[in-house]
């Protein structure tokens, strides 16, 4: 049975340049997988996470740019775009995985627990949004939201 290998995609020439994928919950388990995925795939990567620079489920790459922030906080969200238009250049999609899941019944649930959860799972999904702002004020910008 032939094995499957991701289809290596060759963006860079003038014509083609790279596309730059923003990832959040880059610092471990599936949002790391899908930032070595994109990397495979010959895309720019902005991970984020609280702890994406000490992630160690990724490595350097020039092709990679990790920036740890809450994304729950509105500023995380302009810090990320700000970084991938500076040094990408663009932000074609974003992947918004971040996210927590608390393994126990929600009548459980402290009043903590509900704020972390709208904060990271709800906020941090919308704040993304405000990097479509950002990216089409680069002009010629697409855009997609995963
Ligand atoms: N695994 C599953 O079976 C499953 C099933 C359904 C849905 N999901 C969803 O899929 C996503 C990834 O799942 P996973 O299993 O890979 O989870 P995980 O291993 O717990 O990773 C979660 C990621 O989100 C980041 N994160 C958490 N809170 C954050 C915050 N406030 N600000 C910024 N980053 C934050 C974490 O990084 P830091 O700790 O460094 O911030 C980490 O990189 C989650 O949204 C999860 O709810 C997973």
């Amino acid at each position: 049975m032939p094995s499957r290998k991701p289809a290596q995609l060759h963006f860079n020439d003038m014509n083609n340049p790279p596309k730059t994928v923003i990832v959040t919950g880059a610092s471990q388990g599936i949002g790391a997988g899908i930032v070595r995925a994109f990397l495979a795939r010959g895309y720019n990567v902005v991970g984020t996470a609280r702890n994406a620079t000490k992630s160690r489920e990724l490595s350097t790459s020039d092709h990679l740019a990790l920036i740890d922030g809450d994304i729950g906080q509105f500023e995380t969200a302009q810090k990320v775009a700000e970084l991938a238009l500076k040094k990408f250049g663009s932000i074609d999609a974003v992947v918004a995985n971040a996210g927590i899941f608390l393994v126990k019944p929600f009548t459980e649930y402290t009043a903590e627990d509900f704020r972390a959860l709208v904060s990271t799972n709800l906020a941090g999904f919308i704040y993304n949004r405000t990097t479509r702002g950002q990216a089409n004020a680069g002009a010629k910008k697409r855009w997609k939201h995963c």
